[in-house]
C-alpha cells in the first residue's frame, strides 16, 4: 500500500506534534508513531521547561548557564537563538491551553534546577511534560489535515539514493522522499511518500540497562538517519540523571532535579552530605558533575545507592509541589516527607543526535530532525536541565517554517509515488527463534551499562566495540531472514545507536562534560573543541564501520 502526504512526521512527542500542527495549515500531514499517540518521553518530563520569564533574569544569563554546562561544545549562535525565541513559543503553548503552575492569579511559579543561576523553570506541578503533551494532542486531533497512524513503526527513510545507484547516500542529489513503515497490527509494510520527512522519535535510553526513559526510547531516528547517510554528532555525550528511585520494581522512576532546586540534599547512608566536596554549587551542580560524584561515592562505599533528603520541607508543601512523585514513591513504600529516598543515576538524555542546522535541516535535503533525536548545538557536551523541551519547541517551529517554504519547490506527490517502489520482503519467513531478539537486546543493554557508562576507559570501550560488531552481524542475518516485527526493528536500532555511542566515545580522546574516560581524564584544550561526526555514506544497511573511517580508532 502507498500513502502520499506532503509532510511525514515520525514521532508524537512535543517536537513531532509541534511541527505537525504548524505545517498542517499548509499541506497534508501523516503523523506516524510506533505506540499510542501520547506515549513519548515528553509525557514523562517532570521538571519543566527553562525560559527567561522573570524580571531579574535575562537571555544573556540563560545563554551563559547553558554554555557553562555544555563545557565548550555549545554553538553560541544556536544557544542564543533558541533561548531568545523560547518565550514566544511558550506563549503559543499557553494560548493553546497549557496550564503552568502559578504563584497567584498572574505570575508563574518558576523553579530552579542544576546549573541554572536563576529560577527560570516553568512547570505544571511535577507533570509538566504531560500537560504539554495533552495540550498538543488536543490541538492535533482538531486539525483535519493531520492523519494519525499509531502503532506504526518507521523502518527506513526512502531517499533518492535508494532509487538511483548513481547517487550516494547523503551525497549531491540525494534527498528524502518517503518512509517505509511497519503496521504493527497487520505486519504489512506501508510506503509513505512525502515531500518532507521529520524525525522526532526522541532518545535512546533503552540502550542502557537502567534508564528513566520510556520503552519507546530506542534510538530509532538516529539509526534511520545514519542508515540514510545523515551526519550524526556527539553521541558519546549521554546524560545520566543523578536521581532515579532505587527500587527493584520502580523501573528507574525519575526523582526530579527540581527537588534539589527546592533545597533537597544528597546524603550518604550515614547521613553525611558530600556534594560540597565536588562543586561550589553543591547539590545544584550541573548533572555531569552530580552523576559522577554519586557514582564515585557508591564505588567508594560499596553501597547500592545514595539518598535524597527533602524532609526539611513541610509535608503539605511536598505533597502540593510534587504530587506525582510523592504518590509514586508512596506506592513503593517510601514516605518522602519522613525519610530520605534511595536514589541512583540512570541513563536519561541523548545529548548527541542527527546533526541539524538552526532550521532542523539535516545534511540530506528535505530530511529534518528535532527534539532529542537531533543535535543542534544547544546542549554541547552536557545538557542544562529543562533546556530540552525548549529546544524541541523552538526548533520544530523553525523547521516547520523552512519545510513550508520547500513545498512549492517539490515535484508533485503523484510523480514521487510513481518512482518509489513498494517494500520487498524477499524470502523472509516467520521467525521460530524470537529468543535471539530478547537475548541480544539484553546483552546490548548490559554491555553498554558496564562498559560505556558514567566512567569509561579504552579497554572497556574496545571490549564493547568488539561485542557490538558481533551482535550487529547476528542481527543483520536475523533481520534479512525473518519477517519484520517491532522488536526486530528496535533491536537493530538500539544496536546501531550503541555502536555510534561507542565509536563517538573512542573518537573523543579527552574527558569533557558527560564523556569521562580514565585514559584521558582531562579536557583537551589545545585547539578548538571538535564535534564527533559519524556518517555512513557508503551503505544503506547495517554493518560495522570499516576501520579506516575511524582514524583514531586503535583497536
Ligand atoms: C528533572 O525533572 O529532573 C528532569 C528535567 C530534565 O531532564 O531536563
Amino acid at each position: 500500500m502507498k500513502i502520499a502526504r506532503d509532510f511525514l512526521v515520525l514521532g508524537s512527542g512535543l517536537a513531532g506534534l509541534t511541527f505537525a500542527l504548524k505545517v498542517a495549515k499548509y499541506g497534508s500531514v501523516a503523523l506516524i508513531t510506533k505506540d499510542a499517540l501520547e506515549e513519548s518521553a515528553t509525557r514523562y518530563a517532570q521538571g519543566g521547561i527553562a525560559s527567561v520569564m522573570a524580571e531579574d533574569d535575562s537571555v544573556d544569563l540563560h545563554v551563559s548557564d547553558t554554555i557553562e554546562a555544555g563545557r565548550g561544545l555549545c554553538q553560541e549562535d544556536v544557544v542564543r537563538c533558541i533561548i531568545r525565541e523560547g518565550p514566544a513559543q511558550i506563549r503559543e503553548l499557553i494560548q493553546l491551553g497549557a496550564q503552568f503552575t502559578r504563584t497567584g492569579s498572574k505570575d508563574f511559579h518558576l523553579t530552579r534546577e542544576g546549573g541554572h543561576s536563576k529560577r527560570r523553570i516553568l512547570h505544571a506541578d511535577d507533570l509538566t511534560g504531560w500537560e504539554i503533551e495533552r495540550t498538543l494532542i488536543a490541538a492535533v486531533r482538531n486539525q483535519p489535515n493531520i492523519d494519525i497512524y499509531t502503532f506504526h513503526m518507521g523502518i527506513d527513510i526512502i531517499t533518492r539514493s535508494n532509487l538511483d545507484p548513481k547517487i550516494s547516500p547523503g551525497g549531491p542529489g540525494d534527498e528524502a522522499v518517503g518512509l517505509y513503515v511497519l503496521d504493527e497490527a497487520t505486519g504489512e509494510v506501508i510506503t509513505f511518500v512525502g515531500k518532507v520527512v521529520l524525525l522526532a522519535t526522541g532518545g535512546a535510553g533503552k540502550v542502557y540497562l537502567y534508564t528513566s526513559n520510556p520503552d519507546t526510547a530506542t534510538g530509532d531516528g538516529v539509526a534511520l538517519a545514519y542508515r540514510s547517510g545523515a551526519k550524526i554528532a556527539n553521541m558519546e555525550f549521554f546524560q545520566f540523571h543523578p536521581t532515579c528511585l532505587y527500587h527493584p520494581q520502580a523501573k528507574s522512576f525519575l526523582i526530579s532535579e527540581a527537588m534539589r532546586g527546592e533545597g533537597g540534599l544528597l546524603r550518604l547512608k550515614n547521613g553525611d552530605t558530600f556534594m560540597e566536596n565536588y562543586h561550589p554549587l553543591g547539590c545544584l551542580a550541573p548533572r555531569d558533575v552530580v552523576a559522577r560524584a554519586i557514582d564515585h561515592e557508591m564505588k567508594k562505599s560499596g553501597d547500592d545507592c545514595v539518598y535524597l533528603d527533602v524532609t526539611h520541607m513541610e509535608g503539605y508543601r511536598i505533597r502540593e509541589r510534587f504530587p506525582n512523585i510523592y504518590k509514586t514513591c508512596q506506592s513503593f513504600g517510601f514516605d518522602m516527607t519522613q525519610q530520605p529516598l534511595p536514589v541512583v543515576p540512570a541513563a536519561h538524555y541523548m545529548c548527541g543526535g542527527v546533526m541539524v542546522d538552526l532550521n532542523g535541516q539535516t545534511n540530506i535535503p528535505r530530511l529534518f530532525a528535532s527534539g532529542e533525536t537531533c543535535y543542534s548545538g544547544l546542549h554541547g557536551a552536557n545538557r542544562l536541565a529543562s533546556n530540552s523541551l525548549l529546544e524541541g519547541l523552538v526548533l520544530s517551529h523553525r523547521a516547520a517554517a523552512k519545510a513550508i517554504g520547500l513545498l512549492q519547490l517539490t515535484p508533485g506527490l503523484s510523480a514521487l509515488q510513481e518512482i518509489i517502489p513498494e517494500w520487498d520482503s524477499g524470502s523472509a519467513v516467520e521467525s521460530d527463534e524470537s529468543v535471539v531478539v530478547s537475548h541480544n537486546w539484553d546483552e546490548i543493554r548490559r554491555l553498554m551499562w558496564n562498559y560505556v557508562g558514567i566512567v569509561r576507559s579504552n579497554k572497556r570501550l574496545y571490549r564493547a566495540r568488539r561485542r557490538i560488531a558481533m551482535l550487529l552481524e547476528e542481527i543483520k542475518e536475523y533481520y534479512w531472514s525473518f519477517n519484520l516485527t517491532k522488536d526486530t526493528l528496535e533491536l537493530r536500532n538500539i544496536a546501531i545507536t550503541a555502536q555510534l555511542i561507542i565509536h563517538g566515545a573512542l573518537e573523543r580522546q579527552e574527558s569533557r562534560g558527560l564523556h569521562f574516560t580514565l585514559d584521558f581524564p582531562d579536557p583537551d584544550n589545545k585547539g578548538p573543541v571538535k564535534n564527533t561526526v559519524l556518517q555512513d555514506d557508503t551503505q544503506r544497511l547495517i554493518t560495522s564501520k570499516p576501520a579506516e573511517q575511524f582514524k583514531n580508532d586503535r583497536a
